[in-house]
């Protein structure tokens, strides 16, 4: 459960009556949702029902989609988050995201860490050096990599540079931490390396993990949401502490998805 310390600067999020349309078809509708602060959220569903969509409007990144409108409420703490006048790129370093497949830069390993930190002001050479270095411990891939800083991050194997990833979001020193299915297109020995790392972190930052494996769900999760579509869009059928929503689910969709039944 929520461990962080009370200074602690990370932020909770809401989403109030949260509808995503792609044109005219919604991808989900009405969803209202607490994140708490320092909590793991991990969403859940099958296919198509509008995880992925709602991870990405989040920290707006659905603004780059032409035909996307989203309409009702996202707060981050304080923050109007699709208020027209919310500064797009403070927020996203506020809410770093981490996606499905490795995405790493085609430069250096260091690079990847100096780009985005001097994009957000920061300038000296030797912080740039520290928060690198804490970054890349942070994800246990700072013994394997030390050596190697000035080489590609392109020559790293898909499950370190997916730490990298994990990393390069971790030095803007984000406050929540958006991950879609970040273990899925890994081997199970580096899937089981993220999924420590991501254990490791609990209590310091806001995680909302979409994932596939309900097992790792139930691991890392302290709390779960439960999409699911129908004719006219996803939406979010239940969603609670996760023993609750493993064990004592209410609705009977709920029930037959965690049972493996369906989807
Ligand atoms: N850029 C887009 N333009 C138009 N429709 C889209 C776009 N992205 C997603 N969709 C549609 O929105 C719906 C929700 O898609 P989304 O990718 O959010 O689902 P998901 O739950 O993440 O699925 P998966 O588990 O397969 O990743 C789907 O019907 C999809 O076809
Ligand atoms: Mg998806």
């Amino acid at each position: 459960m929520n461990s962080c310390a009370d200074d602690c600067p990370c932020a909770a999020m809401t989403t109030e009556k949260l509808t995503l349309h792609y044109g005219a078809t919604a991808a989900f509708r009405d969803v209202s949702l607490e994140i708490p602060r320092c909590e793991i959220t991990a969403l859940i569903g099958p296919s198509g029902c509008g995880k992925t969509s709602f991870l990405s409007s989040l920290n707006r990144l659905t603004d780059l989609v032409p035909s996307c409108r989203v309409t009702g409420r996202i707060t981050l703490g304080d923050l109007e988050v699709l208020a027209p006048d919310t500064n797009v790129v403070a927020l996203r370093r506020r809410i770093g995201m981490i996606f499905q497949k490795p995405n790493p830069f085609a430069f250096s390993i260091a690079k990847n860490f100096a780009l985005p930190l001097r994009e957000h002001g920061v300038r000296e050479h030797a912080e740039i050096e520290q928060r690198t270095e804490a970054a890349l411990r942070d994800v246990g891939l700072w013994d394997e990599v030390r050596d190697r800083l000035r080489r590609s991050a392109r020559t790293l194997s898909g499950g370190q540079q997916q730490r990298l990833c994990l990393a390069r979001a971790l030095a803007l020193e984000p406050e929540v931490l958006l991950l879609d299915e970040p273990c899925s297109a890994l081997d199970p020995i580096s899937s089981a390396k993220v999924e420590d790392h991501l254990q490791s972190l609990k209590g310091r930052f806001t995680v909302v993990i979409v994932t596939h494996n309900l097992a790792q769900a139930r691991r890392i999760a302290d709390r779960v949401v439960f999409f699911w579509a129908d004719e006219s869009g996803g939406r979010v059928v239940e969603s609670g502490p996760v023993d609750a929503l493993f064990e004592d689910a209410i609705d009977p969709l709920t029930q037959a998805y965690v049972r493996g039944q369906h989807g």
